[in-house]
């Protein structure tokens, strides 16, 4: 298991703090450690609405703090179930901006038996940066934070 794989597990698991601060954390952790991780939050569904709402997160504030299912990337992710990298955001035109400097986007859906429940963010300010690599270390994530849930 990769550094930093072994400290995100080990914020997960920590006794200390609570789920709220704990995906605080590991927003932190990952902003402080891929360059170009420029905003990374975790939106959850709101209740029984068909939408999503923002949780913790680290980068500029945004006005996307409630988003419909089906609107933008994150709302996209929402329904379909699988993870979305969108390596320039120009490109794509079912996409709700939150700063002029973001050009690319992943998102990764957050499961929990069985149900799409939430996802996590990342929004970057270089064009097309995610890597193979740093898919399988979100979907890990998403998978390890399921758990905690
Ligand atoms: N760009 C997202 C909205 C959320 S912000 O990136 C924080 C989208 O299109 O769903």
């Amino acid at each position: 298991m990769s550094e930093l794989k072994k400290r995100l597990l080990s914020i997960l698991e920590s006794p200390k703090h609570n789920t709220e601060e704990k995906l605080e954390k590991v927003c932190h952790l990952l902003d402080q450690e891929i360059s170009y991780f420029n905003w990374t939050g975790f939106y959850f569904k709101n209740g029984d609405k068909d939408e999503l709402k923002l949780g913790p997160y680290v980068g500029a504030p945004t006005d996307h703090t409630i988003i419909p299912y089906g609107k933008g990337i994150c709302g996209q992710v929402a329904v379909s179930n699988e993870t979305f990298v969108v390596p320039d955001v120009n490109e794509e035109s079912n996409y709700l901006s939150c700063s002029i400097d973001t050009k690319a986007e992943i998102v990764v859906p957050i499961f929990k038996d069985g149900k799409n429940i939430g996802q996590i963010d990342i929004d970057s300010h270089t064009i097309d940066p995610f890597t193979e690599e740093d898919k399988e270390l979100l979907e890990w994530l998403c998978n390890e934070v399921s758990k905690i849930l």
